[in-house]
């Protein structure tokens, strides 16, 4: 990365899904693209966005730790960072006193710790010069109880509330923080979360270029939030006055394993 005439974009989890379109986004809209991700196949994303006339690095580290979030902020060099799309998340199915403690504390750090840790520290960056824009990928999985999906739908409800409560600390600073919270959306998220039994799972799902373009569009007019999709919308709008055992029964019917078509 030389040439600094175009603005630089982070953006995590780029290797597939939401992620991947985001950064395709930033690429095509002029950024320069500072992409990271835990598998070497973040290197072919690289050379896609390349292709789109961006100067593209590609870090390979595990976001869940400090070590990792360290590498990457060090792969600025001091480059002053315009966008920071905080997206890297993943989730985990079964009943929690089925899984693995190390796969539960790993969506912890991925979704919560390592995302508020560079947050914080690329955000420092940004109220000190003034300006930036943070797009912080929550999800609509945020606004109930995710039985069979517990941990995952509770770091996301950790995400949707921190991000509105850090966009107004940061309402003078010239830094505006957008949420993005897709429905289910059609990538790699639920093979990796072993959910290819479930209803939701098998369901038809939202197109990760629309989900990612809007976001993208959010981000860009400095928007506090925004749910993809009208029936994604009209789900919030419900959930929102709906007893919270009640969404927890409702969640058990498509995320429970077996849920879905054998
Ligand atoms: N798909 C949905 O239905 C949906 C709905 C709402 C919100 N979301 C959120 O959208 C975001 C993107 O997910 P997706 O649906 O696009 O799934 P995806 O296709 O599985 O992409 C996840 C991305 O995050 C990266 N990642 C995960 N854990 C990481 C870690 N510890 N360190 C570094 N990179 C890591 C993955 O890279 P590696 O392969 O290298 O690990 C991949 O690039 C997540 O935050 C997810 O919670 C998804």
């Amino acid at each position: 990365m030389t040439a600094h005439t175009r603005p630089l974009a982070i953006v995590t989890g780029a290797s597939s899904g939401i992620g991947y379109e985001l950064a395709r986004c930033c690429a095509a809209q002029g950024f320069d693209v500072l992409i990271a991700a835990d598998q070497p196949s973040i290197h072919a994303a690289a050379q896609d966005f390349r292709a789109l006339g961006a100067a593209v690095e590609a870090i390979e580290a595990d976001l869940a730790t400090r070590d990792g979030v360290d590498k990457l902020y060090a792969a600025t060099h001091g480059r002053p960072v315009e966008a920071l799309l905080a997206n890297a998340g993943h989730g985990l199915g079964h009943g929690f006193l089925d899984q693995d403690f190390d796969d539960v504390q790993h969506i912890i750090d991925t979704n919560i710790t390592g995302t508020l840790y560079l947050i914080q520290k690329v955000g420092r960056d940004m109220r000190a010069s003034g300006r930036g824009r943070i797009l912080i990928t929550g999800s609509v999985a945020g606004f109930m109880p995710g039985s069979f999906q517990a941990v995952y739908s509770g770091t996301k409800a950790f995400i949707n509330s921190f991000s509105f409560a850090l966009r107004n600390e940061l309402q003078d600073t010239g830094v505006t923080v957008t949420c993005l919270m897709p429905g289910a959306t059609e990538t790699e998220f639920f093979a990796r979360a072993d959910m290819l039994d479930t209803k939701v799972g098998q369901e038809e799902k939202d197109d990760p270029a629309e989900v990612a373009k809007t976001g993208f569009e959010a981000m860009m007019q400095g928007e506090g939030d925004v749910v993809t999709g009208w029936k994604n919308k009209l789900q919030t709008t419900i959930a929102n006055v709906t007893p919270a055992e009640t969404l927890a029964e409702r969640h058990r019917t498509i995320a429970e394993p077996g849920s879905g078509k054998p």
